[in-house]
This record gives structure tokens, sequence and C-alpha cells, in this order.
């Protein structure tokens, strides 16, 4: 099944707003497979935006993250990248659509309040980031034969 890989950041846990997130991504049909609430060290933030350590925000994106503690979760289901793209919203919150979670619960891209893989390729890389392969657990949601086809 697919999996991908989403990070609270540290205003969306600071702000109480964790239920609210999982409740949308629980809602919609995906399973919770993995989580931690945790500081992220300098060198997971480093390997985590790799791509984007010489671009002009970096600093302050590094800040931001290295704030307050993340919450880090797997979530598995089919097609789960692009849907959980899609329920995240635009970078900017104040593009991003409403019935997002950036559009209804952020306002600007500094404090984007969450963080989800762009690929699968990309979703493998920061799982294995930010989990060991027993961190992630194996169970049914009772309504997965009703969820697919
Ligand atoms: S780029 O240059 O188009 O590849 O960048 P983008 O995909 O838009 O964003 C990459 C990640 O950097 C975050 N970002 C920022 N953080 C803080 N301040 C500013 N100005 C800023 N611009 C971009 C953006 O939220 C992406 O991080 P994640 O964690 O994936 O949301």
């Amino acid at each position: 099944m697919d999996r991908t890989f989403v990070m609270i950041k540290p205003d969306g846990v600071q702000r109480g707003i964790i239920g609210a997130i999982i409740s949308r991504l629980e809602a919609k049909g995906l399973k919770l497979v993995a989580a931690k609430l945790t500081m992220l060290p300098e060198e997971k933030v480093m390997e985590h935006y790799a791509e984007h350590v010489e671009k002009p925000f970096f600093p302050s994106l590094k800040a931001y993250v290295m704030s307050g503690p993340v919450l880090t979760m797997v979530w598995e289901g089919r097609g789960s990248v692009a849907i959980v793209r899609r329920i995240v919203g635009a970078t900017n919150p104040a593009e991003a659509a409403p019935g997002t979670i950036r559009g209804d619960m952020g306002m600007e891209t500094g404090k984007n309040v969450i963080h989800a893989s762009d690929s699968d390729e990309s979703a493998a890389r920061e799982i294995a980031i930010h989990f060991s392969a027993d961190e992630l657990v194996d169970y049914t949601r009772i309504d997965e034969p009703v969820l697919y086809e």
C-alpha cells in the first residue's frame, strides 16, 4: 500500500491543532502507521530539506522547524501521496484553497503548519530519514473493506 510522510510543524503543535489535522486525514480514509512527537536535530533537518539548503529561505525554514516539537507521521492508503498533498493545499496558506489544511488553518508560507511528501520517491526517502522499519506498525482499519473498490 502507498505511504506518505507528513509532519505537523512547530506552529501546528503549539497552536493545538494536531487533533484537527489528524481528524481530516483519518476521516478521508488514510491509515496512521507511525507517529512521533519530537524535536528535530539539525542533521535531520539538513537531510530532510537537502534540495533546499542553498535557497535564500533555508535559514528561516531551518529555524522554524527547529523552533519547537514537530509531529512526524506516516500515513498509508492507495494514492496517499497525491491525496494528502491535495488535503494539505498550496505552500502559501494565503493562497491555499479554502477546505485545505493550509487554506483553513494558516496565514503565511513561513508558518505553513504542515509538510507532506511531494512524490512516492520523496515519501520513501523522508520516511527512512524519520522512522526505522520497526516503527511502522501493521494493522487493519475496520472500514478498509468498504473504503476501496
Ligand atoms: S521551491 O523553491 O519552489 O522548490 O520551494 P517550495 O517547494 O515552494 O518550498 C520548499 C520548502 O520550503 C518551504 N518554504 C519556506 N519556508 C519558510 N520561509 C519561506 N519563505 C519559504 N519558502 C518555501 C516550503 O514550505 C517547503 O517546505 P515544506 O516543509 O515542504 O512545506
